[in-house]
């Protein structure tokens, strides 16, 4: 363990955001995957159209709109299910290793933070679902400073909270475009390839990139 501060991107880094589609795969039918796609990448849009226009609504908002969006473009997945998938979102499963890599890392004596766009109640019941809450010593929300990532003004919420420099913070996310925001501010970051997809963002290119978290323990 090289870094005494880690922090963490929440959904589709520690949390699987295809999970709620995933557990209710048999009653939404063939377009499952379509449909969770089309929510998460809503769901994203809307944060940034947002920011652009200077305007602020909770990622719990943005989420909900974004899956009624993707109802209205999936007409073959049933909108009786609208509910269960909101509630799933609040119970979304983490990835396998997550529990291991936070419990090793911690045990080095590093710091652990999550730094999310998602609302201080949406991470806090994923957090405890998970049982990642005795692990993890902060969970910081853009919601304190309505501006969501990858603004720079998120990433300083950790360098002015833990007062450090942002080359002593080890930054992962699966998302590129918040790794290419996390390097640009100056962390050190890990972009956690889940799904191999090809690089972007040459400018901002990621410090190493690995398939999972496993490797984070041991990287430099
Ligand atoms: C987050 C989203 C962007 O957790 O994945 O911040």
């Amino acid at each position: 363990m090289k870094h005494s501060a880690y922090v963490f991107d929440a959904y589709g880094t520690l949390f699987d955001v295809h999970a709620a589609v995933r557990r209710h795969a048999g009653e939404i039918g063939p377009d499952g995957q379509l449909l969770s796609d089309i929510w998460r990448a809503k769901q994203l849009e809307y944060s940034w159209t947002l920011s652009l226009m200077g305007e602020y609504r909770d990622f719990w908002e943005l989420t909900e709109r974004a899956l009624d969006v993707a109802f209205a473009r999936v007409p073959s997945a049933d909108k009786a299910l609208r509910q269960p998938l909101l509630d799933a979102y609040w119970k979304l499963d983490c990835y396998p290793e997550v529990p291991k890599v936070l419990k090793a890392l911690k045990a080095g004596g590093a710091r652990l933070a999550i730094l999310s766009n998602g609302s201080p109640a949406m991470l806090e019941s994923a957090v405890k679902n998970a049982a990642l809450d005795t692990i993890l010593d902060d969970i910081v929300s853009v919601d304190r400073i309505r501006r969501y990532k990858p603004h720079p003004d998120v990433y300083d919420m950790i360098t002015t909270q833990w007062r450090l420099y942002p080359d002593a913070v080890s930054f992962q996310s699966s998302n590129r475009w918040d790794v290419a925001g996390a390097s640009r501010f100056g962390f050190r970051t890990i972009w956690i390839n889940r799904a191999g997809m090809p690089d972007e963002y040459p400018e901002q290119p990621a410090g190493l990139v690995l398939p999972s978290l496993e490797g984070v323990v041991t990287a430099g």
